[in-house]
C-alpha cells in the first residue's frame, strides 16, 4: 500500500487495459470446500496434487454435468477438442473454437488444463495420414504443434505433446504416419518443437498399457524416456492413461510410476476408468500415485457413466443420474487418509530434476475451529518454517469490480480469515481519486473471483481515504476489528458480525497524532500498512514509512484498542527500497516464535518479500529468507503453473490457522493472498491493475 500522496505522481499512458492475466487465470481450488463435504479437487490437494476429468465441450450446457465438474475437478483434459482433426480438419486452417469453450470454462472456474494432445496416430485426418514425402510431413507437424501451442499459450498446464507412439507387447513404436515417413526421430522432434513453442508448459509423453512394469511396451517407453533425459531432450512428465478392466491396476504400478519417476520426470494418471468401477480398484489406483511424491495428479476419462467413451463397462465415478458410486466413496477416503507423500514442487521445463523419488510426509491442512485458534493436528506436533521457501503461485484469483459510482482499476492489500465455513477478505480498491475497501466472502477460492464485493463505504465506515486493511477477531472483547490506514492516522472499526458489511462502527484513530519518532524519521515517506498481532499480554501496532523503517507501538491486552504508545523503531535499513511497506507479524503455530514479512522493492523495480524470525513480538529480528536471490516470496522462488500473471509479489497476507488476535499461521503448507498486475501495465500508481492471487507453498516438509 502506499499513501494518498501518490496520487500527484505524473500520469504515462495506459498500456493495457484489463489486464491479459484475467484471461490466462487457471488457479487450482485449494482448499477444502468448507461449505460442505470434501470434493475430489479439494481432497487432493493439501498434498499438492490435482484431481482432474475429461471435459466435452458439447456437454458444458448440462447443468447436472458442470455442476459436478465445477464442484469436484481443478483439472480438466478436453476430451477431443485439442485433437488433430477437431483444430487443423484441413491443412493450415485452424479451429480453435471448441478447444477454447472449455479453455474458457476452465479459467473462469478456477481448474488447470491439459492440452491433449499434438501428436497422435488416431484423430488424425486423412491429409496427414497420406502425407509420404519427409520435408513435407515435418513441416506440416512442426506447424502444427507451434500453432496450437501458440494458440493456448499460458493456458495449458501440461501438454501430451506425443501420444500412444508405442506398439502394445512390444518395446518398439507403433506403426503410424509419424513414424513410417520421418523414423524412430519424430517423437524427439515434437518435444523439442514443443519446448520451443511455450517453454512454460509441461511436455508430458502419454500412453496406456505401460502401467504394468515388466511389459515390454512399459519397458519401451521407458527406455526412451532414460534416454531423452540423458541426452537433454525436453520432457517433464509421463501420463499413464490407467483405462484398466475390472481388476484395475496391475500390481506392479506402484513400481513403474516410481522408476519413471526417479528417471527425474513427474508422472501423472491422466485417463482414469475402470470396468465396473470397482471400490477397491479405484482406492488401489489412488494409493499408487499417493505413495509417489512425484505423482502430481489423477485424471478419470469423464464425469458421469453415461459421458465414458466405455459407457456400457459404467466405469466412472459418478452413475448416469450424477450421483456419486462407492468408487467415488473409496477415492475421497483414500485422498484424504493422510497415508503417502506430498506431491514434489514440480520442478520447471529446464530444471534439472534430482534422480531420487524420496517420499515425503503428507501435507495436512489445519482448519479453524469455532474457538478462533486452531483445530487438530495439536500445535506441538506442528512442524517448522523452513530457511528457503518455493511457492506455486494461482492465477488471478479476484480482479476489481467497478461500478457506478467506483471507477476503480485495481484490488490490493488483501486481508483475510478463514471463519465459520468461509473466507472474508477485505482490500483496498484504488481509483484515480483516491482508496476505499471493499468486503468479499467465498466458500472455496474457485468461487472468489465471482463473489459479490461490497464497498465499506457505504458502511458506516463510510467515504474517504480509508486503505490498507486487517482484519481479526478481539476474543477478549468477542469483536471483530478491522485496522486500516486514514493517511495521518491508523484506524478501527468494530463489528459483532464479521459477515455483515454493514456492521462496522466509524472509524477511530489509535493515535492522537502522528508519533513524533515517525514524523521525525517518515522524511518524503507515506505512514502506511497498519497492524495489530496480540501475544497474552500486550497488544502491538506494526506501521511503515516507505523510507525504511518499520515502527512498533504497544498497549495492553486489556486497555485495547485504548493506549497505543512507546513508539520505536522495529526494523530499519538505510536503503528503504530493502524495508519498504506491507509488513505483517504473525505467531507460529506450536512454536515460541514470530514470523515477520516486510515488502521490499527489488533490483529489477518488482517487489517481493523478506522475512525474518524472533522468539517475541517486540524482539529483535533475525533473518529467515531474507534476500532478493533467496526471499520469503518474490520472482525468485514462485512458480506459475497457470501462466505468468505478474512479476511483483506485493502486499498480501498468510491463510491463517485461526481467525484472532494471535495471527497464528501453521509452518506447513503455508499459503499466502497477495497483489500482482500485469508485469506490462504502466499508469499512475493508483490506476494500476492490481489483481489478487494465492502462494501455495511447494517445499513444505510439513
Ligand atoms: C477417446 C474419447 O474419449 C472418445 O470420445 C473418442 O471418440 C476417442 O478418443 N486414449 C486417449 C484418448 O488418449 O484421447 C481417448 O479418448 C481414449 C484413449
Amino acid at each position: 500500500m502506499k499513501g494518498l500522496h501518490r496520487l500527484g505522481r505524473r500520469r504515462r499512458a495506459v498500456v493495457i487495459g484489463l489486464s491479459a492475466a484475467a484471461a490466462v487465470a487457471g488457479a487450482v481450488t485449494l482448499l477444502p470446500n468448507s461449505a460442505g463435504a470434501a470434493t475430489l479437487g479439494t481432497q487432493a490437494a493439501p498434498s499438492g496434487r490435482y484431481f482432474g476429468t475429461a471435459v466435452a465441450a458439447g456437454r458444458l450446457g448440462d447443468s447436472t454435468y458442470s455442476t459436478i465438474l465445477d464442484r469436484e475437478f481443478n483439472m480438466i483434459t478436453p476430451e477431443n477438442e485439442m485433437k488433430w482433426d477437431a483444430t487443423e480438419p484441413s491443412r493450415g486452417s485452424f479451429n480453435f473454437g471448441p478447444a477454447d469453450q472449455i479453455v474458457s470454462h476452465a479459467a473462469s472456474h478456477g481448474q488447470q488444463l491439459r492440452g491433449h494432445t499434438l501428436v497422435w496416430h488416431s484423430q488424425l485426418p486423412t491429409w496427414v495420414s497420406g502425407i509420404t514425402d519427409a520435408a513435407t510431413l515435418r513441416s506440416v507437424m512442426n506447424n502444427h504443434i507451434t500453432t496450437a501451442m501458440t494458440h493456448f499459450k499460458g493456458k495449458i498446464h501440461s501438454w501430451d505433446v506425443v501420444n500412444e507412439a508405442f506398439a502394445d507387447g512390444s518395446t518398439q513404436h507403433r506403426s503410424s504416419v509419424f513414424q513410417n515417413v520421418l523414423g524412430d526421430g519424430f517423437i524427439e522432434e515434437a518435444f523439442r518443437t514443443a519446448r520451443a513453442a511455450d517453454p512454460a508448459a509441461k511436455l508430458c509423453y502419454n500412453d496406456y498399457n505401460i502401467e504394468n512394469w515388466t511389459d515390454a511396451k512399459t519397458q519401451g517407453v521407458y527406455a526412451m524416456v532414460r534416454d531423452f533425459k540423458s541426452r537433454g531432450v525436453p520432457i517433464d512428465c509421463v501420463g499413464f492413461q490407467s483405462h484398466f478392466g475390472t481388476g484395475g491396476p496391475p500390481a506392479g504400478f506402484g513400481t513403474t510410476l516410481s522408476n519413471f519417476a526417479a528417471l527425474g520426470v513427474d508422472v501423472q494418471i491422466t485417463e482414469l476408468d475402470i470396468a465396473t468401477a470397482p471400490p477397491t480398484a479405484y482406492a488401489n489406483t489412488v494409493k499408487a500415485c499417493l505413495n509417489v511424491s512425484r505423482c502430481t495428479g489423477i485424471t478419470v476419462w469423464g464425469i458421469r457413466d453415461s459421458d465414458s467413451w466405455r459407457s456400457t463397462d459404467n466405469p466412472l465415478l459418478f452413475d448416469s443420474g450424477g450421483n456419486p458410486k462407492p468408487a467415488y466413496d473409496a477415492v475421497i477416503s483414500t485422498l484424504g487418509a493422510g497415508t503417502g507423500s506430498s506431491a514434489s514442487p514440480s520442478a520447471g521445463p529446464s530444471t534439472s530434476s534430482s534422480s531420487t523419488d524420496q517420499p515425503r510426509t503428507k501435507t495436512r491442512r489445519v482448519r479453524p475451529t469455532a474457538s478462533g485458534t486452531t483445530a487438530s493436528p495439536s500445535p506441538s506436533a506442528s512442524g517448522s518454517l523452513p530457511s528457503t521457501f518455493q511457492w506455486s503461485s494461482s492465477g488471478v484469483l479476484i480482479a476489481p469490480k467497478p461500478d457506478a459510482s467506483h471507477n476503480v482499476a485495481g484490488i490490493k492489500d488483501p486481508s483475510v480469515v478463514y471463519y465459520n465455513g468461509k473466507y472474508h477478505v477485505f482490500a483496498s480498491v484504488a481509483d484515480s481519486s483516491g482508496y476505499s475497501m471493499v468486503y468479499l466472502s467465498f466458500t472455496d477460492w474457485s468461487q472468489a473471483g465471482s463473489a459479490t464485493q461490497y464497498y465499506l463505504d457505504q458502511s458506516p465506515i463510510g467515504r474517504g481515504y480509508r486503505a490498507a486493511p486487517q482484519v481479526f477477531y478481539f476474543a477478549p472483547q468477542k469483536l471483530w476489528y478491522l485496522v486500516y490506514q486514514t493517511g495521518d492516522n491508523a484506524s478501527y472499526s468494530t463489528n459483532a458480525d464479521i459477515s455483515n458489511p454493514n456492521g462496522w462502527s466509524a472509524p477511530k484513530g489509535f493515535y492522537s497524532s502522528m508519533p513524533t519518532i515517525i514524523s521525525q524519521n517518515i522524511g518524503n515517506g507515506y505512514w502506511v500498512d497498519m497492524w495489530v498481532i496480540c501475544d497474552s499480554a500486550n497488544c502491538y501496532l506494526f506501521s511503515s514509512d516507505d523510507n525504511g523503517q518499520l515502527y512498533r507501538s504497544q498497549t495492553t491486552l486489556s486497555q485495547f484498542p485504548n493506549g497505543m504508545t512507546n513508539t520505536v523503531i522495529a526494523a530499519q535499513d538505510a536503503n528503504r527500497n530493502n524495508l519498504f511497506e506491507a509488513a505483517n507479524v504473525y505467531k507460529v503455530q506450536g512454536k515460541n516464535q514470530y514470523l515477520l514479512i516486510v515488502e521490499a522493492i527489488g533490483s529489477d523495480g518488482r517487489r517481493y518479500f523478506r522475512s525474518w524470525t524472533s522468539n517475541s513480538i517486540d524482539g529483535s529480528w533475525t533473518a529467515l529468507a531474507a534476500s532478493e536471490s533467496s526471499p520469503f516470496a518474490g520472482a525468485a522462488n514462485v512458480t506459475f503453473p497457470a501462466g505468468a500473471w505478474t512479476r511483483d509479489i506485493s502486499h498480501g497476507e498468510m491463510i491463517r490457522a485461526g481467525y484472532d488476535q494471535t495471527l497464528t499461521i501453521s509452518p506447513c503448507g503455508m499459503q499466502y493472498l497477495y497483489q500482482g498486475r500485469d508485469p506490462n501495465s504502466s499508469t499512475d500508481y493508483n490506476s494500476l491493475p492490481w489483481r489478487l492471487g494465492l502462494l501455495t507453498q511447494s517445499n513444505s516438509a510439513c
